[in-house]
């Protein structure tokens, strides 16, 4: 099956699964279910859900263990781009192609959507049904996704991009900042796809590990270039909001052409621990080119 097809299909299955998700809350407060719903369906690559099935499925885990993480992680990073954008943080008015869910709605509407996305991603890992091997890793699985999201990793990356405004860091504390802010979430995916499967070795969890922390890396390295050289209509995103606002980024920081070989070198660096992976890696090195080759 070709990657395309491949990426189609998690799509489906992890949309179909987050509209079952948000089917079930009561309409007790319809606008903020509306905002939920919005900021979660509208749109997105689900590339960390894809990340979970891949890592898991090349792995030996079942499928239909993989979509607690995959859906508690699409929850967190939909609330991360819904406060990301709000005009206290990035003050961006277009995501997915959309508005964003402040202008959709209002600003409080967004903020609590992000906060209810939130709580729903934790409230789905330790409700979702999951067969009696993976239900022993649920406190496991609460400990990567909430170590991943907070202070150690994506709130606490954001934090260091927020103090980094207007600023001169060093490539160390860039390095930081990117693999707190998005890495980790990715780094999420692939620790907790690992602990869902038998038997992994010490040495191919070494390998997983450094895979994950370079593809996170990468990812936002790739982000970063796109604020440069993408289009709005193709990113989804408005263009150029991270010199607008004097973000530290990498082509801020090593020029484009710089940033640029940067983002080759992760390129290889994570297919080197990919091919050192006793597994069937393949559809692994096909979603890290589409991460490195990414328009959007
Ligand atoms: C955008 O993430 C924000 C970052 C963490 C770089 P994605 O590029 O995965 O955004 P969607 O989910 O496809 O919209
Ligand atoms: C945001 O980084 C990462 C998050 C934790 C949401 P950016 O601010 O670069 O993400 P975009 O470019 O707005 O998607
Ligand atoms: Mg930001
Ligand atoms: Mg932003
Ligand atoms: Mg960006």
């Amino acid at each position: 099956m070709t990657f395309d097809i491949l990426q189609k299909r998690v799509h489906q299955r992890v949309d179909a699964l987050l509209q079952a998700q948000i089917n079930t809350l009561d309409e007790h407060a319809p606008r903020l279910k509306s905002a939920m719903q919005y900021a979660l369906l509208m749109g997105g690559k689900r590339m960390r859900p894809f990340l979970v099935y891949a890592v898991g499925e090349a792995l030996g885990g079942e499928q239909s263990d993989l979509d607690a993480p995959a859906l508690a992680l699409e929850c967190i990073h939909a609330y991360s781009l819904v406060h990301d954008d709000l005009p206290a943080m990035d003050d961006d008015d277009l995501r997915r192609g959309h508005p964003t869910c402040h202008i959709q709605f209002d600003e409080a509407n967004a903020i609590l959507a992000g906060d209810a996305l939130q709580t729903l991603a934790f409230d789905i890992i330790v409700n979702y049904p999951l067969s009696d091997f993976a239900n022993v890793q649920r406190i496991e699985l609460v400990r990567i996704l909430s170590q991943a999201s907070g202070y150690d990793g994506m709130c606490g990356g954001q934090g260091i991009d927020l103090e980094s405004t207007n600023k001169l860091i060093s490539q160390a504390q860039l390095e930081l900042l990117h693999s707190k802010k998005t890495g980790a979430l990715i780094t999420a995916a692939v620790t907790m796809a690992s602990v869902l499967c038998p038997s992994v070795s010490d040495e191919s969890k070494m390998l997983l590990q450094q895979y994950a922390s370079t593809i996170g890396l990468a990812f936002q390295v790739q982000d970063d270039i796109l604020d440069v050289v993408g289009d709005s209509k193709t990113l989804g995103k408005p263009q150029g909001s991270d010199q607008e606002q004097n973000k530290s980024t990498y082509p801020a920081l090593l020029g484009l052409e710089g940033a640029q070989a940067y983002l080759a070198q992760l390129h290889q660096e994570a297919l080197q621990a990919l091919t050192a992976l006793p597994y069937n890696t393949q559809v692994l090195k096909s979603f890290t080119d589409f991460v490195i080759h990414r328009n959007h």
